[in-house]
């Protein structure tokens, strides 16, 4: 079945509105009519408003990188899934491994950020994945099942049909290490198993589920030729237009 893939840029704590914007007029000349995938950007919440406006009228997808699961309310410092959806955001990255690591992210928040963001009409982009320790452990497979069966808790196969998993091995982020199309073909494949039992085999086969870990112009070809892995999450090469141009159109 051919899943239509989307490519995503994760811009992390990097990059101004205004640089946000220098990055956009050069990029959207690039990709322009490039319609075989989807493209998202999800930069920093402070350029959310200023990516919006010069992606108006474009079919590129603009996302948050986090969300609070409450509307509203005395929580200092957090944005909430309905002032997403106000500002123009069509996506949302939830559970990222950085904010599993340094801010606390359990399975469980996840889960509650994911049923916030699909209420508030965003599509979820989940990640999941393991740490180095756990594969060289052998747990890989435990930890992807754990962490989908968790996230994906309570979610029902009309709700997921926007949902989107991102395999992102944290071994392989920022540090120039990919997993082989073969290993993240094969975690996919995990990944898919297990959100089926949770939300149904029907939404399970339609579901997108991307990779993530050092994605470059150099590899994204034959990650991508894989029929199981359905885009791609792109940290550190999605800052410049043309590398991140480059592995668009791999
Ligand atoms: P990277 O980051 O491409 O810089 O490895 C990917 C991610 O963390 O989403």
């Amino acid at each position: 079945m051919a899943r239509k893939k989307l490519m995503a840029a994760n811009w992390k704590m990097y990059k101004t509105p205004q640089q946000a914007q220098e990055f956009l007029r050069a990029f959207l000349p690039m990709v322009d009519g490039h319609d075989r995938d989807e493209i998202v950007i999800c930069p920093p919440f402070v350029c959310l408003p200023a990516v919006v406006e010069a992606l108006a009228g474009n079919y590129i997808g603009v996302g948050a990188q986090n969300l609070h699961w409450e509307k509203e309310g005395a929580y200092t410092g957090e944005v909430s899934a309905p002032m997403l959806k106000a500002v123009g955001c069509t996506h949302v990255i939830i559970g990222h491994s950085e904010r599993r690591q340094y801010f606390g992210e359990t399975d469980d928040t996840v889960n509650r950020k994911l049923q916030a963001a699909l209420a508030a009409g965003l599509a979820p982009i989940v990640c999941v994945g393991e740490v180095l320790q756990e594969r060289e452990s052998g747990l890989t497979e435990e930890v992807l099942r754990r962490q989908t069966q968790r996230g994906l808790s309570g979610i029902s196969g009309d709700q997921a049909r926007t949902l989107i998993i991102a395999y992102e091995p944290v071994w392989a982020i920022g540090t120039g290490k990919t997993a082989t199309p073969q290993i993240a073909s094969e975690a996919h494949a995990v990944i898919r198993a297990e959100a089926a039992e949770a939300v149904g085999k029907v939404t399970a086969d339609n579901m997108r589920i991307l990779y993530g870990g050092s994605v470059k112009p150099e590899n994204a070809k034959a990650l991508m030729s894989e029929s199981e892995i359905d885009g791609a999450l792109v940290g550190g090469a999605s800052l410049d237009p043309k590398s991140f141009t480059a592995i668009v159109r791999y």
